[in-house]
């Protein structure tokens, strides 16, 4: 063989090492929970008995993903192997993270060639529902599978019977029951509110039915696996109240008849007191309610009901220092049925329309067409900062900061929620504050992946 022919041929096997990052090193008496997720294509029956399997990309051959489980304060270590046909990453959702552990491709790390591995190393500084996803080309990716939950068990959590981890999606399929692959892509989503699933699972399973203990007290736990959809859920056939919003502890509220939204990537924890009856959990963001799935006391009650009542913990709000807070003004633009009709692309101004055919980009921060490592800013590390957003588009947007969490002010009042991922509706102005402690870079972005990677997100330095 030639030496040409074997660079070639190298190449091709993608055997070149992966390069070797930092890891976390374990402090004495924390304990290191090991896991090992391997991505791969996966056949597994999504649509139902009666239509073919569906070829999937999954991690460890698990529809809705492998439950990942530990304790705060443990040190999450993940040997995460690629038998994809393409480059992977794994970020952690919501997890207030080593940089180097974020899993961003092309940003924290390089992508994990197909064939090869990376060890990450998580710590787990906060209780509470998260989740994990692919993090290179995420908009392909998670809408094939590359998903899970990862649950951190916190020792002051409310004392449940029982607690269930829901993650929900809408997957897009095609006739033959496969993802439907012809719109990745697909510039009308991209302008538009994303890419919208056709078949609504719940931990992969279509309508599952969850069999509980009568009279039991559960802590849902449930997350937004879809790409972009917004979800209503309320409970049909019980009261549940809402205790945490992306992991965080909330101000306990109760779950209405109207339902509450949970954009993509966001997460709720309700508590249910189980009667001796069936209950569901309903999605009703549109005009048709859909049960998500049900809940099934067996026959006999363990229980006694009413449970006595429960004296929720108040979540106060702690001291927020916002007047100093620096100031980032992000005016978000862009998209179908938009205003915006010019941008400026590496220093260059062009018509939205160009970008859109050109460059596959349709949304801007201020004025500026956005790509993956676009700077938005460069924080301190310790400073309080405040970004000022203003939602100048026709659609809601999922808007995720990673590696941090923010307070939300809504209309001049701090909401007493704290979260990861912040739903704007259209035409919406909000400030979220947080502190600038951790550093490296993270990217601020839409999480309705579609409009991500048409130019709706950047990254902040802090150091
Ligand atoms: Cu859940 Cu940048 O991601
Ligand atoms: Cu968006």
């Amino acid at each position: 063989m030639k030496r040409r022919d074997l660079l070639k041929w190298s190449g091709l096997l993608a055997t070149t090492p992966f390069l070797k990052y930092p890891s976390v090193r374990a402090e004495a008496s924390q304990r290191i929970v090991e896991v090992e997720l391997t991505a791969k294509e996966s056949l597994q029956n999504l649509a139902g008995p009666d239509q073919p399997d569906t070829r999937l990309w999954l991690y460890n051959d698990r529809l809705g993903g492998p439950f990942l489980k530990a304790r705060q304060g443990d040190l999450l270590q993940v040997r995460f192997q690629n038998q994809l046909p393409v480059p992977s990453t794994i970020h952690w959702h919501g997890i207030r993270n080593v940089n180097a552990m974020d899993g961003v491709a092309g940003l924290t790390q390089d992508p994990v060639p197909p064939g090869g591995e990376f060890t990450y190393t998580v710590p787990l500084k906060d209780a509470g529902t998260y989740w994990y996803h692919a993090h290179t080309m995420a908009w392909e990716q998670v809408a094939r599978g590359l998903y899970g939950p990862l649950i951190v068990q916190g020792k002051d959590d409310i004392e449940v019977d029982q607690e269930l981890v829901l993650i929900l999606d809408d997957w897009r399929l095609d006739e033959n029951a496969q993802i439907d692959e012809a719109s990745f892509r697909n510039m009308h989503d991209w302008s538009h509110n994303g890419r919208l699933g056709n078949w609504f699972t719940v931990n992969g399973r279509l309508q599952p039915q969850f069999p509980i203990s009568g009279g039991s007290r559960i802590r849902l736990r449930l997350i937004n696996a879809a790409n972009a959809r917004v979800l209503r859920l309320k409970l049909e056939g019980s009261q549940g109240t809402v205790i945490a919003l992306d992991g965080y502890p909330c101000e306990p509220f109760p779950l209405d008849e109207r339902g509450l939204e949970l954009a993509t990537a966001q997460r709720m924890d309700v508590l249910v007191d189980a009667g001796p009856d069936v209950f569901k959990l309903q999605e009703v963001s549109t005009n048709q309610t859909l049960t998500a799935a049900s809940f099934v006391p067996d026959a006999t009650t363990r229980f006694s009901f009413p449970r006595p009542a429960l004296q929720l913990p108040s979540v106060p709000l702690p001291k927020l220092e916002l007047q100093q807070a620096r100031r980032i003004p992000i005016h978000m633009q862009g998209g179908a049925m938009g205003n915006l009709r010019e941008v400026t692309f590496q220093g260059e101004t062009m018509p939205l329309q160009e970008a859109a055919q050109q460059h596959q980009k349709v949304w801007a921060f201020n004025g500026q067409m956005m790509q993956a490592t676009t700077r938005i800013a460069d924080l301190n590390l310790g400073e309080w900062v405040a970004l000022e957003l203003w939602n100048d588009t026709a659609w809601p947007h999922a808007m995720h900061l990673h590696g941090h969490h923010f307070w939300i002010e809504r209309k001049g009042t701090i909401l007493s929620q704290k979260r990861d991922t912040y739903l704007m509706d259209p035409g919406e102005q909000a400030r979220l504050f947080f502190v600038a402690d951790n550093p490296g870079l993270w990217l601020f972005h839409c999480h309705m992946l579609e409009h991500h990677v048409s130019g709706m997100g950047g990254i902040f330095s802090v150091s």
